[in-house]
């Protein structure tokens, strides 16, 4: 009896390890395909891309980045728009600077200058590798030297100091326009340098920050120069912001698990969706230049609603309408989407990638502005195999997996 009854059992397990089996090996050989084409295109664990944490610095590059006093005219900050409550950005399509109250949509009822483009979030940025900054890679450091505005005299060798350079400069993003800032508007290093000079002098007066900032450095207050306040505030930069570990790399690398909806959005990102051809590498980045034919809002970084994008920097044909891809962590949080914020929801946002008229009532736009799509069109066309057929269900499938690259 006893061995019959063991007879049954194994028989009734063997049945149900061959019914269960061909689902959860497939299941598997899923996850061994995609976990093999996440490492072969470039993800890393985290603590691959952590680069030297210098925490004196960072300490009091915190106070710097959330001090009113990084801008001229007294009334913005850093933190103003790159913000905790929306992944480092700040929630709206275009960014409002100089002259603006509040946070995020609060700052619309403000007399807040508008930017040209759409707030980027910070993190990874200035981690091992994260070498090109801005949506049109206006400093770049992919050769090995600094490549900006500043020339042959950029400030440091390191891209995310030259960056931070930059904010304090740029008019309507730390610079109230009025009449007393009006002759600082013409764009020479003299000028510059005179902000620079103002900023830290400032900053030198107020014993709550130049104090830290010179012992950390180990200098003396009136040695404090302004390229120490950007050293500082990349310091906090790198740290605060440095990738943290994400669902996907436990599944990657730590044998974690995924959804199935994750798993088939995972495989569509390196397979057939072929958004892995750009969002490469550590970050998601392949840290080059294309053209996706999104629609632009408002007044355009080169006016009636234009943006040459790259072109505006290299002044090469081949660059007009080009943008740096952007790195996906945290891209849930980030809405609205784009160099200019023209895309409100994730799932427009990856359409118009493969199929840039499904979502665009052409007949609403004016002339001038589909006579700019059309250009996309044909510069996007140029990248063979960009135009992809996606469902519905692959494009949730898609946001299903980008929300495991949240941390
Ligand atoms: C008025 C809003 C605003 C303020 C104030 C501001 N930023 Fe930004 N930040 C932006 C926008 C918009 C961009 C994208 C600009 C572009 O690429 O053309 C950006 C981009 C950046 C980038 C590049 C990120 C990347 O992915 O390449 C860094 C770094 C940065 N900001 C740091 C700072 C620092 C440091 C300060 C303070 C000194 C600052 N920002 C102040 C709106 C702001
Ligand atoms: C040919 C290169 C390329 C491919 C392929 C590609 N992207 Fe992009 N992606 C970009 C560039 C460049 C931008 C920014 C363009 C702009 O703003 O003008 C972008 C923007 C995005 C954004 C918005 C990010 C933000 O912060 O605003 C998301 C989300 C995104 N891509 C996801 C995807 C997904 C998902 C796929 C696959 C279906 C994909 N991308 C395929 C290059 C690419």
């Amino acid at each position: 009896m006893k061995s019959a009854a063991r007879g049954i059992t194994a028989t009734c397990l063997s049945m149900l390890v061959l019914s269960i089996a061909p689902f959860t090996m497939a299941e598997t050989m899923r996850e061994a395909v995609l976990r093999k084409a996440a490492i072969k295109n470039g993800l890393r664990p985290v603590e691959n891309t952590w680069p030297q944490i210098a925490s004196e610095k960072a300490a009091v590059g915190r106070l710097l980045f959330e001090s009113k006093l990084l801008s001229l005219t007294r009334n913005v900050s850093c933190r103003s728009c790159h913000l905790d409550e929306f992944g480092s950005a700040d929630g709206m399509p275009l960014a409002r600077g100089a002259g603006g109250i509040g946070k995020g949509k609060e700052r619309l009822k403000s007399q807040a200058s508008i930017l040209p483009r759409n707030t980027l979030p910070l993190w990874g940025r200035g981690g091992i590798g994260f070498n090109v900054f801005f949506w049109d890679g206006k400093v770049d450091a992919r050769a090995g030297v600094v490549l900006s505005q500043f020339g042959n005299k950029a400030p440091s060798k390191d891209p995310l100091v030259v960056a931070i350079h930059l904010p304090p400069v740029v008019f309507r993003e730390m610079i109230e326009e009025n009449e007393k800032t009006e002759w600082l508007r013409q764009e020479s290093l003299s000028v510059t340098n005179h902000i620079y000079l103002q900023i830290t002098q400032r900053i030198r007066k107020v014993p709550k920050l130049s104090a830290p900032l010179a012992k950390a450095f180990g200098i003396k207050v009136e040695e404090i120069r302004f390229i120490h306040i950007a050293k500082a505030i990349s310091a906090f930069i790198r740290s605060e912001f440095r990738l943290r570990e994400t669902r996907f790399h436990r599944f990657v690398f730590k044998k974690g698990s995924l959804t199935k909806q994750e798993l088939a959005g995972g495989l569509l990102f390196y397979g057939r969706g072929r958004c892995v051809h750009c969002h490469n590498g550590p970050y998601f980045s392949d840290f080059k230049f294309h053209v996706i034919p999104f629609t632009q809002l408002g007044f355009g970084f080169n006016g009636f609603g234009i943006d040459y994008g790259r072109y505006n920097f290299t002044q090469d044909p081949n660059d007009l309408y080009a943008f740096r891809t952007p790195p996906l962590y945290n891209v849930t949080k980030t809405a609205p989407y784009t160099h200019s914020g023209a895309i409100a929801s994730l799932a427009d946002t990856i359409r118009a990638h493969v199929d840039p008229l499904a979502k665009v009532d052409t007949s609403k736009l004016t002339a001038h502005d589909r006579i700019e799509l059309y250009r996309k069109i044909a510069r996007w066309m140029q990248e063979l195999g960009n135009a992809v057929e996606l469902s519905e269900e692959d494009i949730e499938n898609l946001i299903s997996f980008l929300k495991t690259l949240d941390f």
